[in-house]
């Protein structure tokens, strides 16, 4: 279960993300964003005339919106038939993301266990007429052997992954004083260890390919940067926490190995999946899923 009603109305907007800067493209979405609030133009400071300073001057509507459209163009254009895995998309938020994704052009490969939701998403999108593809993959995300077949068959059928979004994960209700040690596992396993062994193979499936301009997101939650009061949720935040410190490692990592190759994080602000286990509780107001994959996973990719 998620702890949804501690997350509801302390989430903070996807702006609270932690961006994995550092890399000629890393300030490329934020701008995005920022433009559709105000252009920074340079101008003269009245305290340092010779130095000028940032001011916020708003831009026109038309202006703006100019603007953003050729930077989605732009997005779109990158990205098309390139190959993002997004993990866990069978359902909740992997699928929305997944959806958005062949939406926009993009080659999908979704993995799951339920390979059938994926299947059955894949057709849907078919039927759109969606520019993108949705390749299903069945997955268990708890076995290393898995991981590494489902890497190899996307190698050998496709050439390789540009973009992984890390979205699988779980919660069980297995405290710290009485939980059981295989939900702890199975937390663990999903949400700190398949998430480490993607990212290390797209890492390395960018590498051989000499693509210099991958993408790596983590789908984290507030859980991984606060503890709630609520016993049940104790371990799940001490993996999410894991994913922070992961994101952050591996971007160091990518700057010292002097690529462009982003990695990120995304905080999801808040009730919006199906809710693993029990779901939200009654009333929580649930984030409407397909407008925020766009805002968490699109908007980083530079395609709106
Ligand atoms: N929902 C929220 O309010 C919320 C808030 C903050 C952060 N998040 C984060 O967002 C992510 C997605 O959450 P969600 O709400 O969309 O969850 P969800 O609806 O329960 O979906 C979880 C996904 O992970 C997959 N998964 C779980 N165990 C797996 C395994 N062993 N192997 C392969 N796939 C596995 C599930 O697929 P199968 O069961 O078919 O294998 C499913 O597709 C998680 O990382 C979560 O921590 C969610």
């Amino acid at each position: 279960m998620w702890p949804t009603a501690e997350e509801r109305g302390v989430e903070p907007g996807p702006q609270a993300r932690q961006d994995g800067g550092g890399s000629r493209r890393s300030s490329d979405a934020g701008r995005s964003a920022a433009a559709a609030a105000a252009v920074t133009r340079e101008r003269p400071s009245p305290y340092d005339p010779g130095r000028g300073s940032a001011t916020q001057v708003p831009g026109s509507r038309s202006e703006v919106g100019g603007r953003l459209g050729t930077m989605a163009r732009a997005g779109m254009e990158r990205w098309r038939d390139r190959l993002a895995l997004v993990t866990g998309a069978s359902g909740g938020i992997g699928a929305a993301v997944a959806r958005a994704l062949v939406q926009q052009g993009l080659k999908v490969v979704g993995c799951a266990r339920t390979v059938g939701n994926i299947e059955e998403l894949a057709a849907e999108c078919k039927s759109a007429g969606y520019p993108g593809t949705l390749i299903p993959y069945k997955c268990d995300l708890s076995s290393e052997e898995d991981i590494l077949s489902m890497f190899s068959a996307v190698r050998s059928q496709y050439s390789g992954v540009d973009i992984c979004i890390n979205n699988a994960g779980l919660a069980r209700a297995d405290t710290l004083l009485s939980g059981s040690t295989s939900g702890w596992k199975d937390m663990f396993n999903v949400n700190v260890l398949a998430l480490s062994i993607c990212t290390r193979e797209a890492y390395q499936s960018m590498k051989e390919r000499k693509v210099d301009d991958g993408h790596i997101i983590n789908i984290n939650s507030m859980s991984g940067h606060r503890v709630v009061p609520q016993s049940m949720t104790h371990f799940y935040s001490a993996t999410k926490y894991a994913v922070t410190a992961l994101t952050e490692g591996l971007r160091q990592e990518l700057r010292e190995a002097q690529t462009h190759i982003r990695a990120t994080v995304r905080v999801w602000p808040g009730p919006g999946g199906d809710g693993v286990g029990t779901g939200p509780p009654p009333g929580t107001h649930i984030l409407p899923r397909e407008p925020m994959a766009r805002v968490c996973c699109l908007e980083l990719l530079g395609v709106y």
